[in-house]
């Protein structure tokens, strides 16, 4: 696995020498940020050899290397699921490639479903925990030493530091923010309405399907991490009508540009 992350680094510094500080992935629907930032290089997850390039619509799936303000960053247009069919391990190589290419902090965003019952559609939570039972660690295997250590903690994950910083950041702009855990399940279906009870039970607030494997392989190699979902839609069972990908691109749309804004001054000051 290092061989062929370091294969995919050579790919990348074959396209660029860019250095981020900062890395960002950009969930279902959230995508358009990085069109708005000062682009100084793409790189299509096709023409990087061996990575997994995502299928889902909606996903552009390229990597967008720029400037937000004077922070360098590099942005995952589009990310990988596992329910696409792909290892766990390699679900999360584009985590751990951005870590190599320099990023030392992480911005996870995500569109999620509310579990928690005082949430609306059209919320955003600063992820504060997660829960990842159900799924399989993407640690698992052989231990990638260059990376991190064999049993890393995970007592903070979501840098307090992070979520406080998008606190402040929230606060100037007068967006109102959730908090909560995020509890990642396979998908590709959207839960059971039994499922978000467990989940609700387990103590989470919101339900998708990404985000908290990656937490924990940029936590092993000592990336700083921070979270936001798109809360947009109420999960199964809470919600009253039967929940499809369209509404989930509708809120995340409705909110674009609160989510931009944040997201923006979010890197400029992580
Ligand atoms: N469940 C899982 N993933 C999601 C949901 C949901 O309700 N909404 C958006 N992504």
């Amino acid at each position: 696995m290092y061989n062929k992350l370091m294969g995919c680094l050579k790919s990348v510094r074959e396209k660029t020498d860019f250095v981020p500080e900062v890395a960002v992935i950009l969930g279902s629907g959230l995508g358009e940020f990085a069109n708005e930032i000062e682009i100084v290089d793409t790189i299509s997850y096709n023409d990087i050899e061996g990575f997994p390039v995502s299928t889902v619509k909606g996903h552009a799936g390229r990597f967008v290397f720029g400037y937000v303000e004077k922070t360098p960053v590099v942005i995952m247009q589009g990310r990988v699921h596992y329910y696409e069919g792909y290892p766990m391990q390699d679900v999360v190589l584009p985590t751990r490639l951005m870590g190599m290419m320099g990023a030392k902090k992480i911005l996870l965003t995500n569109a999620a479903g509310g579990a928690n019952e005082n949430f609306k559609p059209g919320d955003l939570m600063i992820i504060t925990d997660h829960i990842t039972t159900g799924v399989p660690s993407p640690l698992i295997g052989p231990n990638l030493e260059e990376l991190g250590t064999r049993f890393p903690d995970m007592s903070e994950t979501y840098s307090k530091r992070l979520q406080t910083v998008i606190e402040v950041c929230a606060k100037e702009f007068d967006i109102e923010m959730q908090k909560g855990v995020y509890v990642q399940f396979t998908g590709p279906n959207y839960e059971t309405p039994a499922e978000v009870r467990l989940a609700q039970i387990w103590g989470g607030d919101a339900v998708g399907m990404s985000t908290a494997v990656e937490a924990m392989v940029a936590n092993h190699m000592g990336i700083e991490v921070a979270g936001i979902s798109c809360i947009t839609n109420m999960a199964a069972g809470i919600s009253k009508v039967q929940l499809d990908h369209k509404e989930v691109q509708e809120t995340a749309d409705r909110v674009a540009e609160n989510f931009k804004k944040l997201v923006a001054k979010v890197i400029v000051n992580m």
